[in-house]
């Protein structure tokens, strides 16, 4: 085999699951990377096969067919704990009955460490992740966002090359969901520990990761940076499921130079294509623009239209503007009083570069 590529904490190559009884695949020939100190995450929609990869890596699930390789080595019939891998799951399960300094000694005791070392990998696992103070408090004593951490400093000690991670701040309120995912972030650039880090949520997947891998039905739908996927979505499913976009028919027609494309029989400057037809385009929200009519006066190549609602979102809105057969959503800035209200005609430009071409 050898397919994956050498130095590589793990590779998955041509992993394919379905489970007894179900009609799909939970995986489907999934095949990818993962390299050392890296920040890798799995992004998808409910039931896209995320935890399946997780369990299986981990060694709680055995693929059908493919190779799961750690450090050069296929573990497929490795026992979980004997897999160089700790696993930090939504719900933290920490031992009730046992202090947080003794739930973070846990794994060390299992392996058989002495007292004094135990110790000291247990104060540096707490001092990383800002538990020194509450060390000696039991896990009901202790805030959800202090608990998950507290979970995260147990998978921690003993180094693994690998931490997986399931929707870890998935049960947190906003404000500490953001604050855990810069510890997270600055606890995995100064352990260097690769992460594979799941998540349906796409902000935290492009704000936390150095690669992305995106799933749709158990199948890579793409890999790539965080960038790549945001502004070069490879399909209409990553367009759609990253960041908002508008997905609207273009017809591309022939001229002197080449085929340009129409939008509702508009000609769109700087949008062309190699060949003919008509093609769909994503276009982001952020790179509509919508102006009054007078503002827009003698600008060429807008579309015309009339606004059909805004949603305020306080740092912007969300303005719909109906133009002929399509509707075309474009943020705006938030003011005070707004700037466009329902039945205001106005027209609509976006930037060619802006946009996503998807040809059938
Ligand atoms: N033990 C199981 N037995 C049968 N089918 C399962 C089992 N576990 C998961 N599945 C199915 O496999 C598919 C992938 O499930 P998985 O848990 O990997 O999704 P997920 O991406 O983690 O979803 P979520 O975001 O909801 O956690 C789903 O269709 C699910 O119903
Ligand atoms: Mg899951």
């Amino acid at each position: 085999m050898g397919t994956h590529e050498t130095g590589s904490v793990l590779s998955l190559v041509g992993v394919s699951k379905t489970y007894d009884g179900a009609q799909k695949p939970a995986l489907d020939q999934v095949s990818f990377s993962v390299k050392p100190g890296e920040f890798f995450s799995i992004l998808g929609p409910s039931g896209s096969g995320k935890t399946t990869i997780l369990r299986t890596v981990a060694g709680f699930e055995k693929p059908d067919t493919g190779q799961i390789v750690m450090a050069g080595e296929v573990v497929n019939s490795v026992a979980p704990n004997k897999r160089d891998v700790r696993t930090v799951f939504q719900s933290y399960a920490l031992f009730p009955h046992l202090t947080v300094r003794e739930n973070v000694e846990y794994p060390l005791r299992m392996k058989g460490e002495a007292k004094p070392t135990r110790r000291t990998k247990a104060e540096e696992a707490l001092a990383l992740t800002e538990m020194a103070t509450f060390a000696d408090r039991f896990p009901h004593q202790l805030s959800g966002g202090q608990r998950q951490r507290a979970a995260l400093a147990r998978s921690i000690v003993s180094r693994p090359r690998l931490l997986l991670l399931d929707e870890p701040l998935a049960a947190l309120d906003l404000r500490l969901r953001q604050q855990m995912q810069h510890t997270l972030v600055a606890l995995q650039k100064e352990l260097g520990i690769a992460f594979m880090y799941v998540t349906h949520d796409q902000g935290e997947a492009l704000s936390m990761s150095d690669r992305v891998v995106v799933l749709q039905d158990g199948k890579i739908a793409q890999l790539a940076t965080p960038r790549e996927i945001y502004f070069a979505p490879q399909n209409e499913f990553v367009s759609r499921f990253v960041g908002r976009s508008n997905l609207v028919a273009v017809n591309f027609e022939p001229t002197d130079t080449g085929f340009v494309g129409r939008v509702e029989g508009i000609k769109v400057p700087g949008l062309t294509a190699k060949k003919g037809g008509t093609a769909r385009m994503a276009i982001r929200y952020e790179a509509i623009q919508v102006k009054p009519l007078d503002e827009a006066e003698g600008a060429p190549d807008t579309i015309p239209g009339v606004v059909e609602d805004v949603l305020f979102l306080g740092t912007n809105c969300e303005v719909n503007v109906r133009c002929g057969g399509v509707n075309l959503i474009g943020t705006v800035p938030a003011v005070r009083h707004s700037t466009f209200t329902v039945g205001q005609p106005v027209k609509v430009a976006f930037d060619a570069a802006n946009t996503q071409v998807f040809h059938d």
